[in-house]
């Protein structure tokens, strides 16, 4: 288990403003924004992409998905509404604490925690679909992204399906992230994150994978990546949103 700055980071987002830390769009921040207009901008995505994973037939079922990086459970929700059931996993329990609560309505979805560099508490091939949206770009290292990749590939059911979505690149001026380097100074040094965050200033990070990495991890992994499909919900990155299936038989069975 790693109590990691990364969880810590998360933590004090969702406790100053959880909606924004999800989806950083100016509606929803410093508290503004209807929940429910917020819950509908999950349910529009996971529609756009269950639109493509309709041509390609997949998932076969729509029995068990996983939403890895759910947040408040933004898309878990919406999942939740197509499949039988949904795991949200997330490292930050204070993330997991807004989920469950501002989805207690919803009887079929889970919120678990989930601290390990890996995805080891899911057994391989456990999941129709596992979706993942606005989280990879945010891992500590570019070792944890490929990490997690090659474990969404894992988990994905014999006629299951794997969406998720990562920066394949970031300009120079996204990536030198002056707020986020002073933030981490300052927070060093004891200045309050409430503070902080009052004065404009964020721990989040940015990152990002080449297309062409991505696909070679997939097929390392066993996957396959069907589509490529660029996307714009992170409006200054350049983004794409990858569709992967695994190939019959489980190439590895670890799990705990
Ligand atoms: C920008 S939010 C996106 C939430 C959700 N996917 C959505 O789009 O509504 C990123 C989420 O990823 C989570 N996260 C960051 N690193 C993680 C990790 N290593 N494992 C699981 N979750 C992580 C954060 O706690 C946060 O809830």
């Amino acid at each position: 288990m790693r109590e990691s700055r990364q969880a810590r980071d998360w933590d004090e987002l969702a406790e100053l403003d959880p909606l924004w830390a999800v989806l950083s769009e100016p509606a929803f921040t410093h508290g503004g924004g209807r929940v429910d207009e917020f819950f509908t901008t999950g349910a529009g995505e996971v529609s756009g992409a269950l639109d493509v994973a309709r041509e390609l037939g997949r998932p076969e079922r729509f029995g068990r998905a996983l939403d890895f990086g759910c947040g408040v459970g933004r898309l878990s929700r919406a999942l939740a509404a197509r499949f039988e059931e949904c795991v949200g996993v997330d490292i930050s329990p204070r993330m997991l604490e807004a989920a469950r609560q501002l989805n207690e309505d919803v009887a079929n979805v889970e919120f678990v925690l989930n601290s390990r560099a890996d995805l080891s508490a899911f057994e391989t091939g456990s999941f129709d679909l596992v979706y993942s949206s606005i989280v990879l770009q945010h891992l500590q290292s570019q070792a944890e992204i490929e990490r997690f990749i090659s474990e969404f590939v894992r988990l994905i059911s014999g006629g299951g399906l794997a969406v998720f979505q990562v920066p394949s690149a970031i300009s120079l001026r996204y990536r030198l992230q002056p707020r986020r380097r002073v933030y981490g100074v300052l927070r060093t040094v004891g200045v309050g994150s409430a503070t902080l965050y009052r004065r404009g200033l964020n721990p989040i990070q940015v990152r990002a994978l080449s297309e062409r990495r991505v696909v070679e991890l997939v097929e390392e992994a066993g996957g396959q990546v069907e589509r490529a499909v660029p996307d714009d919900s992170v409006p200054p990155l350049t983004s794409n949103r990858y569709f992967v299936t695994r190939a019959a038989g489980p190439r590895s069975t670890s799990s705990v």
